[in-house]
């Protein structure tokens, strides 16, 4: 348990306070009441509802999938399980980029209808002017720069990111844009560890990395991966803390069992 479960609710402002005294914030991704219950209550900081959700809830290979209103319903079962995590929603693909204008209206709808404390949004400069748009309307942003899965088709690979110095300076540069803007932290996907470290010390706001090492300002999984539900999916930076697809399939395979051989019901399990 966090030494800050005392505190009612984490806010943007409680993260900032967690980096200046260089204690490590813990993020997870969830997507449903149940987990999101569960993961609050067992002390996490953020809560992300991922856009990841296009894979491990509705089996997508990409990102690019899933919807807003899709997106909003995951939000809203969410916020709904969650008392103290602050909960970040993920803008999906296609409802920010290249018009400001609908960046806003699609920020302005997670807010609105999933209660949410903040948006999460993939890109840098490219994507400056609907940040700030969104942040003018009093709506808290993070940002997301390295691996950025909605643009999978143009990376063409899941590779590390910014090995190389060009790549790794536009990330820098990115990273400060985004600090300047005013976003209130950011998420390094999966780049060389001295990067993220690098731009930890470079920027005041929270750095999340997923792949980007230990010296950032705190950590981030996917909950079906770290849980081992999902089992293709095995990334160096992927520590798996259970395997609960095996206890799944093992608790399934009695049932079938039980059923099958009338053990289920039993005398006391009926009326
Ligand atoms: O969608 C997601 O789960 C994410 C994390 C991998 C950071 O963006």
């Amino acid at each position: 348990m966090s030494v800050h479960s005392d505190i009612r609710k984490v806010t943007t402002h409680v993260l900032s306070e967690l980096k200046l005294k260089g204690e490590k914030i813990a993020m997870l991704t969830s997507y449903d009441y149940s987990m999101a219950k569960l993961v609050d209550e067992a002390g996490i900081d953020v809560i992300l509802v991922g856009d990841s959700a296009s894979n491990v809830m509705a089996g997508n290979v990409t990102t690019l999938p899933i919807t807003l209103d899709q997106m909003i319903y995951h939000g809203k079962s969410v916020t709904k399980a969650v008392k103290r995590a602050l909960v970040v929603v993920d803008m999906p693909f296609g409802t920010y980029q290249g018009n400001s204008k609908e960046a806003l209206c699609s920020a302005v709808r997670i807010m609105k209808e999933t209660h949410a404390d903040a948006v999460k949004m993939e890109g840098g400069s490219e994507i400056l002017e609907s940040i700030d748009r969104i942040l003018s309307a009093g709506i808290p942003v993070m940002g997301h720069l390295g691996l950025t899965p909605q643009s999978i088709h143009k990376f063409g690979t899941y590779v590390v990111r910014a090995k190389e110095e060009e790549e790794a300076a536009k990330l820098i540069e990115d990273a400060k844009l985004l600090e300047q803007a005013g976003c209130f932290a950011l998420v390094l996907e999966k780049i060389p560890a001295h990067l993220g470290a690098k731009v930890a010390q470079e920027v005041k706001i929270p750095v999340i990395g997923i792949g980007a090492g230990s010296e950032v300002d705190g950590q981030v999984l996917v909950i079906h991966d770290m849980l081992g539900i999902t089992q293709q999916f095995s990334p160096r930076f992927l520590r798996r803390y259970h395997n609960l697809a095996a206890e799944i399939k093992g608790a399934v395979g009695s049932y079938v069992q039980d059923v099958k051989a009338v053990d289920f019901p039993n005398e006391k399990e009926q009326y």
